[in-house]
């Protein structure tokens, strides 16, 4: 018999999806026309959990396409790799920062509270012009609108964060600085009709939370997978120029529990996800419209086909083509940030802790569940 590479499954909220994870398959079909984040209905919708944030689908809108297309005119430059090594010196000084913390922390430490948390929080509040007094408000919001089993929670955190953001948007308004809140207030003020402030609040509000959420999970996964493979360690501390690549496999590695994993078991599985626009055919499956499909990037990053002879944790892999910031059109924008973080603090890390280890098995480290983002809850650490 033909075996399919379309399963299906029961999505994270029970409720039916297909699911993807071959490598060549999931990457052909983050560029298809016919998958998409919006339906019709999506209040009858299948669901992928409660949260606010990738929990369902979006509803269908004729601005859709300029919407997004004004989204990435907006963010393309200061998110860029070129736009962002103005802000690299900032970056490792802040690094350092939290480094200075640890090293000052009694033995064992907290990296997950100490470093991983608060170096994308400090940068993307350095970034967007947001005050660092605030940030144990929106550090509670951005969680609040992770939660995938509380949906009211999460719709509050949401709500809070965007209204906190509107009211900075507005003051920028008349006193416009350096930052991507001024330039969001900008482009507001451009097209008011079309770009209206509580859409700008709403972008930065999404925004905030990936700054807060995504990258803290792959920091801490990049200890944890750097530590744990000893000759990996060493390799890397005997040539820092292999950071880079290192990088890109602890981002291939991917985060446990994230929605962007897919869980090998369960029948519950997680998953990017798409809802099938038209009826349509995935390798030999017909998808009625409306159906979600789930993306599982991170299973297919561990493809044995993408990995070829080398199947493990490897500092040194290249080409690295993982899925885990997607492929095609909403490629995400902040994945020059990411990894702007992960270089400097890598470098600076090892430099400085060259015998950083986990204080507990990695097998009992205590891990995020029910949020978006995944990742650990603790992380603690000797050196
Ligand atoms: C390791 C960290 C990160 C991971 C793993 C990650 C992952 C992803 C993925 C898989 C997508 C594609 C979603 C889709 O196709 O539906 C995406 C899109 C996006 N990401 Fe990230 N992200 C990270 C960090 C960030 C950061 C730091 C920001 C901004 C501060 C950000 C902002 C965005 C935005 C705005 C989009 C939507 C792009 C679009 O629709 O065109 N991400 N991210």
């Amino acid at each position: 018999m033909n075996e399919t590479r379309v399963r299906r499954v029961l999505s994270q909220a029970g409720d039916p999806a297909w699911v993807v994870t071959d490598y060549e398959l999931v990457r052909t079909l983050l560029t298809e026309p016919r998958l998409v984040s919006t339906h019709p209905e999506p209040e009858r919708a299948p669901r992928v959990s409660e949260s606010v944030i990738l929990g369902g689908p979006l509803p269908e809108s004729p601005t859709e396409v300029a919407d997004h297309a004004r989204m990435r005119r907006l963010l393309g430059r200061p998110f860029s790799a070129p736009g962002l090594e103005r802000i690299r010196p900032r970056v490792q000084q802040l690094a350092n920062e939290v480094l200075d913390g640890l090293a000052a922390a009694p033995q064992p430490a907290n990296f997950h509270e100490l470093v991983s948390y608060p170096l994308p929080a400090l940068t993307i509040c350095e970034l967007f012009g947001v005050p660092r007094a605030d940030r144990d408000d929106f550090r509670r919001w951005s969680e609040e609108a992770g939660d995938m089993l509380d949906g009211a929670r999460s719709l509050r955190g949401l709500a809070d964060l965007t209204e906190y953001l509107r009211g900075l948007i507005t003051q920028r308004l008349d006193n416009p600085t350096d930052d991507v809140l001024s330039e969001t207030a900008a482009a507001h003020r451009a097209e008011p009709e079309a770009f209206t402030l509580d859409t700008a609040a709403e972008l930065c509000a999404g925004l905030l939370f990936a700054g807060h959420e995504t990258t803290v999970a792959a920091i801490d996964t990049g200890l944890v997978m750097i530590t744990s493979n000893p000759a990996q360690r060493d390799r890397l501390l005997r040539s820092p120029e292999l950071i880079p690549s290192a990088v890109e496999e602890i981002l291939r590695v991917g985060v446990p529990e994230s929605t962007l994993a897919t869980a090998s078991t369960d029948e519950r599985v997680p998953g990017l996800p798409r809802w099938a626009k038209v009826t349509l055919d995935i390798d030999g499956v017909t998808i009625p419209e409306g159906d979600l499909v789930l993306l599982g990037l991170q299973q297919a990053n561990k493809d044995p086909n993408l990995l070829g002879d080398r199947q493990g944790f490897d500092v040194e892999r290249r080409p690295n083509a993982h899925l885990t910031f997607g492929h095609g059109r909403h490629y995400c924008i902040g994945a020059s940030l990411a990894r702007l973080e992960l270089r400097v603090l890598f470098e600076a890390l090892l430099e400085r802790f060259p015998a950083i280890r986990a204080a507990v098995p990695v097998d009992q480290l205590p891990l995020r569940h029910g949020t978006v983002s995944g990742g650990l809850g603790s992380l603690p650490v000797r050196w």
